[in-house]
């Protein structure tokens, strides 16, 4: 049996301060609720605030991005070892912002290229974060042009494929996946639940070929994009989807506890 899992993005949203404020709110919202494990990731400054807040509930910390080397002349990054130092027990992989495929951007895609990170940047940052014992949630989508032209298996299975090439599938026990179709993140375009559950199915499926079928069968799959409190129990109750990865709707304390209480 698979443990529902609810982690939210806060992306780049809030200042420590602002942080401490929604953490507080949602711990009480909150309550004593245990239906689902509870992740948030905050920027990487609000991360030691949130964590000192978090220590004594059931919320873990997750990062939003990570630096694969452990240590060096690699300016303005982070690595795994200062993410696990400072409390994080999660990271966020591939999300399709860090890839640089952004749904909607009011400068040419080339200028954000130095974000745009490879399938092979994203494997070496589970490496990383695997060694200090951080789960991976690793993101996999497609854009809305790959689904128009019918890619969008093609694409999971190669972004599956690339960002777990070598790794070790007695290491994997820790990894999460979220699928994300890009057309859906920050839209309020969600995908339809069934479509979800195939494509999450298909994940499944495709860790199977992989990594083999005990994990397969205890990874964690979620999906992400445009997840709300109104749609959050229909998507969460699919056979295949294990919770969600949330964005601008955990940003509100009342909504993310809300989504949090669907699982
Ligand atoms: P959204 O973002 O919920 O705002 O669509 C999801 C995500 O990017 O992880």
């Amino acid at each position: 049996m698979r443990r529902k899992l609810v982690a939210g993005n806060w992306k780049m949203h809030m200042t420590a301060t602002e942080a401490v404020a929604t953490v507080e709110c949602f711990i009480k919202e909150i309550g004593s609720k245990d239906s689902a494990d509870m992740v948030i990731c905050p920027t990487f400054l609000s991360i030691p605030k949130v964590r000192e807040l978090t220590k004594s509930t059931k919320i873990e910390i997750g990062a939003q991005d990570v630096f694969w080397m452990p240590k060096g002349a690699f300016t303005g990054q982070i690595s795994a070892g200062m993410l696990r130092a400072a409390g994080c027990s999660y990271c966020i992989v591939g999300h399709s912002e860090t890839r640089g495929r952004f749904g909607k951007l009011e400068i040419p895609a080339e200028t954000v290229c130095h974000f745009g990170e490879t399938d092979h940047t994203v494997n070496l940052k589970i490496g990383a974060l695997l060694e200090h014992g951080i789960r991976p949630i690793l993101c996999v989508g497609e854009t809305q042009a790959e689904r128009d032209a019918s890619m969008t298996d093609a694409i999971i299975t190669t972004q599956l494929e690339k960002a777990l090439h070598s790794l070790d599938p007695t290491e994997l026990d820790a990894l999460v996946i979220a699928y994300e179709p890009v057309w859906a993140i920050g839209t309020g375009k969600v995908c339809d639940s069934l479509e979800a559950e195939r494509v999450c199915g298909l994940v499944r499926s495709i860790l199977e070929d992989l990594v083999g079928e005990g994990l397969a069968r205890t990874c964690r799959v979620l999906y992400g994009g445009s997840v709300k409190a109104s749609n959050a129990k229909e998507l969460f109750s699919q056979p295949n989807i294990d919770g969600g990865l949330v964005g601008g709707a955990s940003l509100d304390p009342k909504e993310f506890a809300a989504i949090v209480s669907s699982a």
